[in-house]
């Protein structure tokens, strides 16, 4: 069956987001009430991590610091010490960063422009999108990996996008498909699609809603050419760094002695090149004569 664009367009948008309604995780920043702060605070820990681990550690950021006024008064270190085992860590200073812009520059509310959003520290385009799309109710192009691996099954009949980051035209393209009622909608019924049914691995074609006009699956879905390899965590310096952390995080005393830090690892090498690391990123603070605390 052969479609003009725009009709493809609004047939694929109805039935992807009334497959969301019957089918959708009941997540907790998609309920009602949850404020734009909360949900660019959820948008930052989903990136690169499971839902299922953010979940609890999204759940007492909120309780804890309801607004970014309340983040900004505390120390960065607190925010990295409340990021439990997230990982990527950087992550809970930029926050503590944008929680600060927030209060300095717009008053100690989070914006609901895309472009007073990007300007935030650590706030990129993805994330500006999908804040001003879920935390504010406006059209935005939002185009995570899940988001355009179903794009390019359904519309181009490839496996994947081709590109580590979307262009221009890929945002322009993806902008069009997003209807003019209810964008919020929209995103997160494709989002959500692509996490769960249109999956990089064991898509679930079976339960897909668009399955009918999938280019990909109508070329008997081919693989993509060189499948992405998980990365690997054990032994990296990413794993060390991890350990050191999780030492100032979980110690009740502010001040670490470095015998309590060299007992996580044993290679010395690799060690002192992640304690390096974190301290040159900020997440931790050489005190002189041994003595290590985070940020404050
Ligand atoms: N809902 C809104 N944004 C989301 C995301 N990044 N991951 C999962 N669910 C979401």
């Amino acid at each position: 069956m052969t479609h003009s664009p725009s009709v493809m367009n609004d047939s694929f948008a109805r039935r992807v987001q009334e497959w969301y309604d019957g089918n959708a995780r009941d997540l907790p920043w998609r309920r009602g009430g949850v404020s734009p702060w909360a949900v660019l605070v959820s948008e930052v820990m989903l990136q690169q991590t499971p839902v299922a681990r953010v979940i609890p550690t999204w759940e007492s950021w909120r309780q804890r610091w309801p607004r970014p006024a309340a983040l900004a008064a505390d120390s960065p270190g607190e925010a990295v010490r409340a990021w439990g085992r997230l990982g990527y860590p950087r992550r809970a200073l930029r926050l503590h960063q944008a929680a600060t812009a927030i209060v300095d520059g717009h008053g100690g509310e989070v914006p609901a422009s895309y472009l007073d959003l990007l300007s935030l520290p650590g706030i990129g385009g993805y994330t500006a999108a999908a804040v001003a799309t879920f935390g504010f109710g406006t059209r935005h192009a939002v185009l995570d990996t899940n988001v355009r691996r179903v794009y390019a099954r359904v519309f181009d009949g490839v496996a994947d996008a081709r590109t580590a980051a979307p262009s221009r035209a890929e945002l322009a393209v993806a902008l069009e498909r997003v209807p003019l009622t209810e964008p919020a909608h929209y995103s997160v019924a494709v989002m959500e699609l692509g996490a769960v049914v249109c999956a990089a691995r064991a898509p679930r074609c079976d339960s897909c809603p668009v399955a009918s006009d999938c280019a990909w699956l109508a070329k008997g879905a081919p693989p993509a050419p060189s499948a992405r390899r998980p990365q690997v965590f054990a032994g990296t310096d990413r794993q060390v760094r991890g350990r050191l952390l999780s030492v100032l995080r979980e110690s009740p005393a502010d001040v670490i002695v470095k015998p309590d830090l060299d007992v996580v690892w044993e290679d010395p090498d690799q060690r002192e090149r992640a304690l390096a690391a974190l301290i040159a990123d900020g997440l931790v603070v050489d005190l002189g004569d041994n003595r290590y605390r985070l940020p404050s």
